[in-house]
């Protein structure tokens, strides 16, 4: 059995790969990564084919986590049918997601933080145009949906 997942924001180079490293390392950690896939893409197109942004990059490597080797990409047709489930960061990528799914599409899709109950946000907050502390404070809330996350697929599998 295994499921897949992929984590959407707009540009692809700020929350959602900072989601995919932080989920992959907690899939690692229970020893569930030949049941779990993971990925994540943007609904933007700007930044195709780029490292993730640098302050991005810098923030996740404080806390252990290496971005470097990921590549942005946006979200095609073909991922709703190639994932079990699509998690947005914010209302915005939904909404996209919502207005892209397929006519008979079975996908799950949901808010990322829906995982993350305790908290009092329902979105990331996307951190580019903001200061240094947007990038921990997406950190923050990453690794708490990420936790939930992984405790809810557990019961899945
Ligand atoms: P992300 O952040 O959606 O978390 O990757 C952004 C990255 C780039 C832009 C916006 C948000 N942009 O407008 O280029």
């Amino acid at each position: 059995m295994t499921i897949s997942v992929l984590f959407v924001c707009l540009g692809n180079i700020c929350r959602s790969p900072t989601a995919e490293v932080v989920f992959r390392d907690r899939v690692r950690a229970a020893g569930l990564e030949q049941h779990i896939l993971i990925d994540s893409a943007g609904t933007g197109d700007w930044h195709i084919g780029r490292a993730p942004d640098p302050r991005t990059q810098d923030a996740a490597a404080e806390r252990g986590y290496d971005m470097s080797s990921l590549r942005a990409r946006q979200v095609t047709v073909d991922d709703f049918a190639r994932f079990d489930v699509l998690l947005a960061m914010d209302d915005a990528n939904l909404a996209d997601l919502v207005a892209m799914q397929p006519p008979g599409s079975s996908v799950i899709l949901k808010r990322f933080l829906d995982y993350a109950p305790h908290s009092d946000l329902r979105e990331v907050p996307d951190p580019y145009y903001g200061g240094e502390d947007g990038f921990a404070a997406v950190l923050n809330l990453v690794e708490e949906g990420a936790d939930g996350l992984l405790v809810s697929l557990q019961e899945r599998l």
